[in-house]
């Protein structure tokens, strides 16, 4: 039986992973925080016999230590990290250590314990900085972080090749563009946007405020993504790979697919932070802009370039643009008696 570490189990590609790995036999090792109130809602259904809890902290390197030490796994997934691009620039010291530094500790342990481990870190397409002349992004486009969030990563990332190339680990960066499902959090913008669809639905809110809807993101749905992340540390050879659909859509698409979901069409006015959403047939306004949502550094366009993963991997996305968006709304609306 493979033993594997998650960190960031309690997050939405964590659960998943640990549901895909126990399904293949695994015996799965979780870490995770101690908060004053319970924040296990991703995996409180979990239960299965080789699942495991583990308290830690990635900014406590004796927790990761002791971890591998006890467990020796024969794969770890780091996918611990203050994930949210908006919040890294209220917090930027905190999240250059725990989304960018922490990485060396987690490898270090490994190194140090001489544990044969292939070791996947979570590293993501806003390294890229979405300059419109780069797209599509592939494995060989160099990067421009625009947030604290992707300065912290990049050094993840380049320890992970440099640990790679220095003590001939096997550890391998999945460049993952964004990934969505119905445990996707509640502040980021998918979610935001069907969350706030289905209060509506329910009389429980009156309209979605936004911040940016010209972004342009690569939209896959997690379930993907996480097979993804562990066909790459099924391979011969250790490598760095891009996992998206090459397809992209802004923000305006995606709540306009979402309000079609429930029957609604919107119908836009004005521009720019005075840009509203209105439903066509009753005129209600739904849908505006408030600047508080903006962030000091937009990452404009991120369109993924997946033919790396497709060639070696046999790797693809399953899920559509379309069936993402419906997932995800009719998950919410579930939750909300609809
Ligand atoms: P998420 O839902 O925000 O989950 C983050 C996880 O990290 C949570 O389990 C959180 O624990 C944990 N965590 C945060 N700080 C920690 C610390 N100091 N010590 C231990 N655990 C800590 O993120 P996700 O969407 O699943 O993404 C997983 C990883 O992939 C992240 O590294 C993210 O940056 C990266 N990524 C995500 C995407 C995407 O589109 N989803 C794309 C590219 C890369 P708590 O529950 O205790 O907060
Ligand atoms: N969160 C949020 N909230 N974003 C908004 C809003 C809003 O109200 N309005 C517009 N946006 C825009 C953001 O400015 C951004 O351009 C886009 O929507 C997507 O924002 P998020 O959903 O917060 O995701 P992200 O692209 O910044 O980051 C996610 O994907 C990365 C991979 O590309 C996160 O999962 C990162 O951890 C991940 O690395």
């Amino acid at each position: 039986m493979k033993k594997a570490i998650i960190t960031g189990v309690t997050g939405q590609d964590g659960s998943y992973l640990t549901e895909f790995l126990l399904a293949k036999g695994y015996e799965v090792h979780g870490l995770i925080r101690r908060h004053s109130t319970p924040c296990d809602d991703r995996i409180a259904h979990i239960n299965d016999a080789n699942f495991f809890l583990h308290y830690g902290d990635l900014t406590d390197s004796l927790s990761i230590t002791n971890l591998v030490r006890e467990v020796q796994p024969d794969e770890f997934y780091n996918l611990a990290a203050q994930s949210h691009v908006g919040i890294s620039f209220e917090v930027p010291e905190y999240t250059a250590e725990a989304t960018g530094v922490s990485t060396i500790k987690v490898l270090e342990a490994i190194r140090q314990n001489k544990i044969d481990t292939k070791f996947y870190q979570a590293s993501t397409s806003e390294l890229f900085g979405g300059l419109p002349e780069t797209a599509p992004q592939s494995e060989t486009t160099p990067f421009h972080p625009r947030s604290p969030y992707a300065a912290a990563k990049l050094y993840a990332y380049w320890i992970t090749v440099n640990y790679r190339e220095a003590y001939d680990m096997f550890a391998c960066n999945g460049i993952l563009f964004n990934h969505e499902s119905p445990r996707r959090g509640a502040d980021f913008v998918t979610r935001k946007i069907t969350l706030a669809i289905a209060k509506i639905m329910a009389g429980k809110q009156d309209k979605l405020s936004l911040g940016n809807l010209d972004a342009k993101r690569d939209w896959g749905y997690a379930k993907d993504y996480v097979e993804g992340q562990w066909l790459i540390l099924q391979q011969d050879k250790p490598d760095d790979f891009v996992l998206a659909t090459g397809e992209t859509h802004t923000v305006r698409e995606f709540v306009e697919a979402a309000f079609e979901e429930v029957g609604i069409k919107i119908e836009w006015r004005g521009a720019g932070a005075y840009e509203e959403g209105y439903c066509a047939k009753t005129g209600k306004l739904l849908v505006d802009v408030n600047p508080k949502y903006f962030r000091p550094a937009e990452v404009d366009l991120l369109l993924g370039d997946p033919a790396k993963a497709d060639r070696v991997l046999g790797w693809k996305r399953k899920v559509s643009f379309r069936e993402l968006v419906k997932i995800m709304v009719q998950a919410d609306l579930k939750i909300y008696g609809r």
